[in-house]
């Protein structure tokens, strides 16, 4: 997400925030900006672009100040702009901020500080906290960032300075990193170790809850009530490479890793405790309960309710996620959906009226087919709704609507985050749908919301033994032909699953509807040929068992992937990795990662560039 940086001591507080902004570029970033105290004034630049376009803002002012904050933005809630781009300041220039993350309730929080008279320069979230310092503000800065603190909600990592307290930065964590680095009469913060990591190695690495008053000759940690907390120092002892991928060695594996996180981001704000309301159906469903809402669809409900034909379109594992999405739009909202690899969409004259609704998934939101796909919609007079991970991205800027996910840069070539995100909001769609169209009851709605909350912990529970999964990548590595079969929503994932090996490790894999292997398939599984078999959808185990009998028949070496408490495919197959147990509609999300980890260690056991494969681009902006 977002790159921050400070600096407090006797040098200039520039040069350190620029060469640190410039260390945390690989994390991707649409703007760029610092402020500089100096001489009792706050000097501020910000720019659009890269962080060439601030430097070249700077050229021949560049302030002189020892205390200074920066900040690369990756955009959540505002589109890319000069204006956008932090630091950002409350009405007298008194408090400046820079933010990682989500403030949830910013929206409340500005209506409450407009009503009071504040005024905004932005569309972000962020400046909701500038404001609320200049309006709590009682003398004492660190004790006022606590009172913030607890009006905010959502994830952040933040560091305020102030004209009238110079001698110190205050940092707050939630959720997103922050590191304080120990220097000699300086002081440094970053919200990732390699924008330091050349300046100091002793570090204290901020936990949630956790308050840091950064002067240039002392740190004193304390919790959001202001009781000091005794904290270890942390020595860094990654090289700077190392540190980019926060001690991972590839970004790959980081970003397999960051799941939890990223759904549980893309996620906020959508699921809401909604009260009995007269007028609104969604707002009716939960009496009691939660219910799913899209702020930011701005359709009417009535143009939802009415749609009479979906089409899914994307490319690559974009368009695995679309397949995920036919199932849930069909089984919740119960509205018919074709999926189509935009290579093929934007050729074949599609059928489309103003009762279609065309939904365009791109992580890159540059992917040229899906651009032209969409564009050929437009033009044949269909609703267009974009998921995209890039806020400003082409797709995000020319779709009628759009919905982010919010799994930060991903920088791997071999998608994994936007994956599992693009499956969550795909998920979360089909249940508003199904709201608005009446096809769930309350129950199911509720039961589906507080299985789809378990998500994210339990992808941190799938990723805690990989063991397992490094022994069969080490133990067939080295095969030359993989097979991967499933049925259902198993068959969807099984094809993520072949492309994701297929692209990183380079041996050749496909993926077969378990019930298509007897139409032809079956001639190529011989003795000894790795059969990866998916068998968590247990509306079809049974069938799915029958196919795996197919395979073991013919000597294939089948691993299985099964829910928790399966004891019945371990009878029938080799080795099981086991995922947790949820709802069949949800398990995919799960079932990927182990397929994820597969992959990237049979990488791995061949000596392939996992973060870039041979032939492939990160976004296809070409046809
Ligand atoms: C995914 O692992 C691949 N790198 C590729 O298939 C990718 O999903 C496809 O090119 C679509 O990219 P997009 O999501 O940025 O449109």
């Amino acid at each position: 997400m977002c790159g921050i940086v400070g600096y407090i001591g006797d040098k200039s507080a520039a040069p350190f925030l620029l060469d640190g902004l410039t260390k945390l570029e690989y994390r991707g970033y649409d703007s760029a900006g610092i402020a500089v105290y100096g001489d009792g004034n706050i000097f501020i630049e910000k720019a659009v672009g890269r962080l060439n376009a601030l430097k070249e803002k700077l050229k021949g002012r560049m302030p002189e100040g020892v205390v200074g904050i920066g900040h690369t933005r990756w955009a959540t809630h505002g589109r890319p702009s000069d204006r956008n781009a932090h630091p950002h300041t409350d009405c007298h220039g008194n408090f400046i901020v820079v933010h990682n993350g989500i403030i949830e309730n910013y929206m409340a929080l500005k209506e409450e500080l407009l009503a009071k008279g504040h005024n905004f320069t932005s569309e972000t979230d962020t400046e909701v906290a500038a404001h609320l310092m200049e309006d709590l503000y009682d003398g004492d800065f660190a004790g006022t960032v606590c009172k913030v603190l607890k009006r905010i909600e959502g994830s952040y990592s933040l560091v305020f300075m102030s004209k009238d307290h110079p001698e110190e930065l205050i940092c707050a964590k939630q959720d997103n990193p922050l590191v304080v680095g120990l220097g000699e009469g300086e002081n440094f913060i970053a919200s990732d170790i390699p924008a330091i990591i050349n300046k100091t190695r002793s570090t204290y690495i901020l936990n949630d809850g956790e308050v840091a008053i950064v002067k240039k000759d002392s740190i004193t940690i304390t919790d959001r009530e202001g009781k000091p907390v005794n904290k270890k120092i942390f020595n860094v002892s990654w090289n700077a490479e190392a540190a980019e991928k926060g001690g991972y060695e590839h970004f790959m594996l980081k970003e397999i890793h960051e799941q939890p996180k990223a759904i549980r981001d893309t996620m906020r704000g959508f699921i809401k405790q909604i009260r009995p309301s007269k007028n609104n159906h969604a707002e009716r469903i939960a009496s009691d309960g939660s219910s799913i809402v899209f702020p930011e669809l701005k359709w009417d409900p009535e143009f939802l309710r009415n749609i009479d034909k979906v089409y899914i379109v994307a490319c690559g594992t974009a368009y695995h996620a679309g397949l995920v999405g036919k199932f849930y739009i069909e089984k919740l909202a119960r509205m018919l959906v074709e999926v189509d690899l935009a290579s093929e969409f934007r050729y074949r004259d599609p059928i489309i009226d103003n009762k279609t609704l065309t939904i365009f998934i791109s992580q890159s939101g540059e992917t040229s087919d899906t651009l032209a796909a969409m564009k050929e919609s437009k033009r044949l007079g269909a609703k267009t709704l974009a998921i995209t991970n890039v806020i400003g991205s082409s797709l995000a800027r020319e779709a009628d609507q759009v919905l982010y996910t919010i799994a930060g840069p991903e920088i791997a070539v071999a998608s994994t985050k936007a994956y599992t995100t693009q499956l969550i909001l795909m998920f979360m769609l089909a249940l508003y749908m199904a709201q608005l169209r009446k096809t769930v009851n309350e129950d199911r709605t509720r039961e589906l919301i507080s299985l789809l909350k378990k998500i994210p912990a339990q992808i941190s529970e799938t990723l805690t033994d990989v063991d397992p999964i490094k022994t069969f990548a080490r133990s067939y590595g080295f095969n030359e032909h993989v097979f991967y079969i499933g049925r259902s929503l198993d068959y969807c994932v099984a094809l993520e699953g072949a492309l994701k090996l297929k692209e990183i490790s380079y041996i050749h894999a496909e993926a077969y509807a378990a019930g298509e292997l007897k139409h032809g398939t079956l001639a190529l599984i011989v003795e000894g040929v790795p059969v990866i078999a998916l068998a968590t959808q247990k509306s079809v185990y049974d069938k799915t068992i029958s196919n795996i009998k197919e395979v073991k028949a013919r000597d294939a070496v089948v691993i299985g992937i099964a829910a928790a408490g399966d004891t019945e495919l371990e009878k029938y197959i080799d080795h099981v990795m086991y995922v947790p147990d949820t709802d069949e509609l949800l398990i995919p999300l799960l079932t990927v990662v182990p397929l994820q980890l597969l992959a990237y260690y049979a990488a791995i056991t061949r000596g392939c560039d996992v973060d870039k494969p041979r032939n492939l681009a990160k976004s296809v902006t070409v046809e």
